[in-house]
This record gives C-alpha cells, structure tokens and sequence, in this order.
C-alpha cells in the first residue's frame, strides 16, 4: 500500500482536478472555491446538497470537542488509529480519508500514529472549521461523503467514524488494495442514556446484519470496544448527550435528568475492515 498518486481535490461542478493557490482552488474550466480563513474550503456545491442534512451544529460540534478534549474517547479513538497502523506498509506514508470528521480528532491520530497525509470531509461547516482551524496538518473540505470530492482510487484508506457510509462512494476512492475502516455503535452503546431517553430502548443491532443491509462485503476483521466512560464532570455528562441524535428526543426533564444522575455510561462500538474489491 503506498501513495503513488498526489491526493488533490477535484471540481464539484466539472470533476477536473482543482490546482491549489494560497487563496482558492480552482479549475480549469473557471470554476473556483476560495479557501477560508481557517484553511478549508467549501466544495459543496451551491453551499449544501437541495434535501439532504446540513450535518452538524455548532453546539453539537462544541459538545463532542468538549467530550474528546477530556479524553472520554480515547479508547476508541487510540483503537481507530492502532487500526489504521496495522493497514499501512513502510512503502511510503499513505494517504487517509476521513468520510464525515466531524472536528477532525480521529483523522488527526490517525495521521499522528501512521504518518499518514489526512483529508477530512464533512458536510457540516462548523465542524470543518474547527477540525481546520486545530488540525492544520490535515486537509480539510465541506463536502458529502456521497459525492467525495477526489479522483478514483487515490486514498490507501478510507475512515467512517459515526457517520454516513456510502459504500460504492468510498471504494472508489480506495485503490485496490485500500481499505475501509468503519466504526458503528455495538448493542449496549450509551445504554444508560436511551434508558432515560426512550420508553422501550431498541439495542443496535448486530453489525453483521448492518453489512447486509447496506451493501458492504463482509468485514475481514471486526474488533469489539467497550469502556466506561466516566461523567464525574456535571457539563460532561451534558455534552455526552448533546453530541449524540438522543439530544433532540430528550424533553428537558431527561436533559436534566441525565445532568444530575448519570455518572457513568456504557460505551460499546465496532471497529471493522473492509478491503477493496477491485
Ligand atoms: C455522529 S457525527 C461523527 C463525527 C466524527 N466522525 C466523530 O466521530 O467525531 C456524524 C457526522 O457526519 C456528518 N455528516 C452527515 N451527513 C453527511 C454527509 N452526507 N457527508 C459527510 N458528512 C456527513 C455530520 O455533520 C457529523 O459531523
Ligand atoms: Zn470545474
């Protein structure tokens, strides 16, 4: 596995590929992107996709920040990259989507841990600008992990933390011997806030039942990560909720339920590789 191709993004609107200025990216069919002050850029085109989600908000951006800075999520994110690390050969320094970064702290260990030259997209500005505005070793863009803004088979591996996983989408960005890595949610994830939030709280299902359902091959490795995650902070245990869906389904006794009783949750996730099928 190795980058023999330079990672560069291509034009939303005529796929040629963007030649990069300090200011902008632009085409050479005229179309241009300017870079924003925090080093982004916004390839969406029109601004956001016509019916599908702007992402996520400021404060759920703020609420995640919050709970990684306090290393509540370490365990996974370490997993995610010692996963990534054991994908990479010593050709040379691979390069890495991450399809939905969120703030960008998956993508920035993972880079840490392998070397490797990181691209992060994400449909929600916010969370673009704060991943750009830490993370100035990564390449970051607003983009749809349904439309990637990069050519065919650039990337020698592509991330999915959480987030949308367009199947055909990401494997063709891989080359034919990349690989995905996704994580989802196992059964017990965060069951002690859907005991609160829900009357009759559905368990995740199994993640070989997910692969089926959505079209992915079958994972050549699938890894369980559990721990305890420790909400002796009052504002931690807010901010757990508040970056997770569960927050706009919680009436404001739940919230403040969750604020003054929950100490500790479950988490529980699935780390799993796919290879390219080409
Ligand atoms: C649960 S968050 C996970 C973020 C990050 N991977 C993490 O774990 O910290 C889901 C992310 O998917 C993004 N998202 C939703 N729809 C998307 C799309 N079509 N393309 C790219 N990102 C999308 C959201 O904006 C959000 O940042
Ligand atoms: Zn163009």
């Amino acid at each position: 596995m190795s980058a023999s191709t330079t990672v560069g993004y291509r034009c939303p609107v005529c796929r040629e590929r963007l030649a990069e200025a300090p200011g902008d990216f632009a085409c050479t069919n005229g179309h241009r992107f300017d870079r924003a002050r925090e080093g982004y850029v916004n390839l969406l085109p029109g601004g956001r996709l016509k019916g599908r989600s702007s992402g996520d908000d400021e404060p759920m951006v703020r609420a995640r920040r919050a709970v990684f800075d306090a290393g509540l999520y370490d365990p996974i994110i370490d997993a995610v990259a010692e996963t990534a690390a054991t994908l990479v050969d010593d050709v040379g320094p691979p390069a890495v989507v991450d399809c939905g970064c969120g703030e960008g702290s998956y993508l920035a260990r993972v880079c840490d841990h392998t070397g490797a030259e990181g691209w992060g997209i994400d449909i929600s500005k916010p969370a673009v600008r704060a991943a750009a505005r830490r993370y100035t070793l990564q390449h970051h863009a607003v983009a749809s992990s349904y439309s990637l803004p990069f050519d065919d088979q650039c990337f020698d591996i592509a991330v999915s933390v959480f987030s949308p996983r367009p199947h055909s989408e990401m494997f063709r960005v891989l080359r034919p011997d990349g690989a995905a890595i996704v994580v989802r949610p196992g059964p017990d994830h965060l069951a002690e806030l859907k005991a609160i939030i829900y009357t009759a709280p559905r368990r995740h299902g199994d993640v070989a039942d997910q692969d089926d359902a959505e079209g992915w091959p079958k994972a050549v490795s699938t890894r369980a990560v559990t721990f305890e995650v420790d909400l002796a902070e009052p504002v931690l245990r807010t901010a757990l909720l508040e970056m997770t869906p569960f927050w706009w389904s919680a009436t404001d006794a739940q919230r403040a339920e969750v604020a003054d009783q929950v100490l500790r949750v479950t988490a529980d996730m699935r780390i799993a590789v796919f290879r390219s099928q080409a």
